[in-house]
């Protein structure tokens, strides 16, 4: 077998993910896979502590490693499935503005409460739930990732972690927990994918491209007021409308029925309500009643496609 040939897929602040090609050979098709090394010598021990965690849990919408190693400067590196269309928000940022169709985002959504409830039994708390950190296969099977920023244990949250707009609000002024943080970055991700647009108010790319001290100002300032911006703002208004951001995917012409606007409004109320979770109002969805609520908007799309 010929050497890997190695390319970067993505660089964030804190990692590097490559993608491996073992070249064709001796009739045998090429093989892809993934790697993920830390910039830094410093996130050396954040890394063990994700390989631990990923590799205590055993759940098909949760990223499996297929190896934890060392690379050849001895940077631990977590070897892992290539997933040729990235993250789900790597997907989104594809379609050029195209949200994706609802039943798709539905069973994604589904596919993360699956992975959350199973992390969660086993007192794993993700606490950095967003669209760029579940990865998508071709056939749209997700698996939950980067668990960089899990907590094991749900005890109290009193410093902030994860993303700044998909933390829960009340966390800038108490402590919160792990169910809390990852039920509002479930919630949030819903939105993302809903409204083709980051919970957070401001594009990523723009958000990196602030000099560090605007982005620490700007973060201080977010977590203050505890907003998550304006995304409650906009998904208010698509409900007053009386529009579902996609719907008319689904039934293009076509008057939606009213039992099938009932489910979508509940699943976007629920988004809406969880967005509106400042702090002093305690209201929180569970895992379970997300669930109950995402199946049924399902179900009923499914069912429409159906009838005629
Ligand atoms: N196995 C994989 N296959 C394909 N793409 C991947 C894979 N793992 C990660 N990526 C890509 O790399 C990006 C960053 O991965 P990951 O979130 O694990 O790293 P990170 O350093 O923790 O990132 P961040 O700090 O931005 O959250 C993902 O959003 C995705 O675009
Ligand atoms: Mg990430």
């Amino acid at each position: 077998m010929g050497d890997v040939n190695w390319c970067v897929v993505a660089t964030s602040n804190n990692s590097t993910v490559y993608k491996g090609t073992f070249p064709a050979a001796r009739g045998l098709p090429f093989i892809e896979f993934a790697k993920k090394v830390p910039l830094y010598k410093e996130y050396d021990w954040a890394y063990e502590k994700e390989m631990a965690v990923m590799t205590s849990m055993n759940h098909p919408n949760v990223l499996r490693p297929l190896a934890v190693t060392r690379d050849e400067k001895a940077a631990p590196a977590i070897l892992m499935e290539y997933f040729p269309y990235g993250s789900v928000l790597d997907w989104m940022q594809h379609q050029q503005g195209q949200t994706m169709p609802l039943v798709l985002q539905l069973s994604v959504f589904l596919q993360v409460v699956n992975g959350l409830e199973y992390a969660h039994s086993r007192g794993i708390f993700h606490c950095d739930l967003k669209c760029a950190n579940v990865l998508m296969r071709e056939d749209f099977s997700a698996v939950i990732a980067d668990w960089g920023w899990a907590l094991q244990g749900d005890e109290p949250i009193t410093h902030p972690r994860g993303t700044i707009g998909y933390q829960p609000p009340e966390g800038a002024l108490e402590a919160t927990n792990g169910q809390r943080y990852d039920v509002y970055g479930l919630v949030a991700m819903g939105h993302d994918m809903l409204t083709g647009v980051p919970a957070c108010g401001i594009l990523f790319e723009q958000y990196d491209a602030l000099p560090k001290e605007t982005k620490k100002h700007l973060k201080a300032a977010c977590i203050e007021a505890g907003v998550p911006s304006d995304a409650s703002m906009r998904l208010s208004l698509a409900l007053c409308e009386g529009i579902i951001p996609g719907i008319e995917e689904v039934v293009p012409q076509r008057e939606l029925p009213q039992d099938v606007a009932l489910a979508m409004l509940h699943y976007c109320s629920m988004i809406e309500r969880t967005f509106c979770n400042y702090a002093g109002q305690r209201a929180m969805f569970s895992l379970q009643s997300a669930r109950v609520i995402a199946e049924e908007a399902r179900r009923k799309l499914i069912n429409l496609q159906y009838r005629d």
